[in-house]
């Protein structure tokens, strides 16, 4: 059923394109294209096209505070997360993280600092989430921790690259995720095993910050660092709350996760 749909949003998604052009070169109706695109040929709804709005939505921070992916979005996401297009979406931002940083007057001091948040920025949790209904099944931190505890985790690819560049610019890496203290060990064994091998300060969850979203953990810590001398150039993570709140750095990269919302 599922491999259905797939196949039928993918001739629609063709039939569309292929209109669109035509529409296009033509310079007639153009401009009602966009319309129709809710509907296949017979009237259909097509799950894809609302499941490709849904992630859009999630991205731009228009749609917040969900808890799971729409159940009839679990083929889209799994698609999406496992094809090309999740790399390529994700390149696409640390290219221009890297293009701005190279833009930059960097003091030499050792103060410009880079924040990167580490669960599906620095460090990928796709094979658990491919197990467990690509963010449809509800979060269960049981399982969640067994997984993380085995500290297999692979990199980004794009992040990693990213990472090796500012480094060689100069740039100090701080890494503030909202994994707790506990499992710092176990993080710190990860990241060293996937090549992220230096950073100037690894920063974890501590119980203080239990019941405070991670919006104000992460804006305490990053007015910390800035308390400190540290001059927060760039800021990259997967959810808003990683780049929302106060000092949140001169610029801020989101990347993409329509798997799951934490505020
Ligand atoms: C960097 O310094 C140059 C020369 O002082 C200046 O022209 C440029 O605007 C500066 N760039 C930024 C991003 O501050
Ligand atoms: C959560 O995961 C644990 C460990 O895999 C499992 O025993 C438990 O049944 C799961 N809980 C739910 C509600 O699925
Ligand atoms: C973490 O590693 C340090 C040494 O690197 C060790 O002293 C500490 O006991 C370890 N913590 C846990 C919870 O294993
Ligand atoms: C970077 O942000 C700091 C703190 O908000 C600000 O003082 C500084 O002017 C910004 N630097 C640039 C180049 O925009
Ligand atoms: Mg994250």
């Amino acid at each position: 059923m599922r491999k259905l749909q797939l196949l039928l949003f993918f001739l629609a998604t063709i039939a569309a394109t292929c209109q669109g052009l035509d529409e296009v070169d033509h310079g007639r109706n153009y401009n009602i294209y966009p319309l129709r695109l809710k509907s296949g040929s017979g009237g259909h709804h097509i799950p894809g096209l609302t499941c490709s709005s849904w992630r859009l939505g999630v991205e731009t921070h228009n749609i917040i505070e969900w808890i799971t992916v729409p159940e009839e979005c679990e083929g889209y996401v799994g698609n999406y997360m496992l094809g090309h297009q999740y790399r390529e979406d994700s390149e696409a931002v640390t290219i221009h993280a890297f293009r701005y940083a190279k833009s930059l007057n960097l003091t030499g001091d050792g103060k410009d600092t880079w924040v990167f948040d580490i669960d599906e920025t620095t460090l990928s949790n796709l094979p658990y989430y491919a197990k467990h209904g690509f963010g449809v099944n509800a979060y269960n931190s049981t399982s969640f921790n067994e997984w993380v505890n085995l500290g297999v985790a692979p990199a980004l690819p794009s992040s990693l690259k990213l990472y090796w560049k500012l480094l060689n610019l100069g740039i100090k890496i701080v890494f503030l995720t909202g994994r707790p203290e506990d499992q710092t060990n176990i993080t710190v064994a990860n990241l060293r095993n996937v090549r992220f091998t230096k950073w100037e300060k690894l920063i974890l969850k501590d119980s203080s910050f239990s019941g405070k979203t991670a919006v104000v953990y992460k804006s305490t810590q990053r007015k910390k660092l800035e308390d400190e001398g540290y001059r927060i150039v760039g800021n990259i993570g997967d959810q808003w709350s990683d780049i929302l709140g106060t000092n949140t750095g001169n610029r801020t990269f989101k990347l993409p996760d329509p798997m799951y919302y934490l505020s």
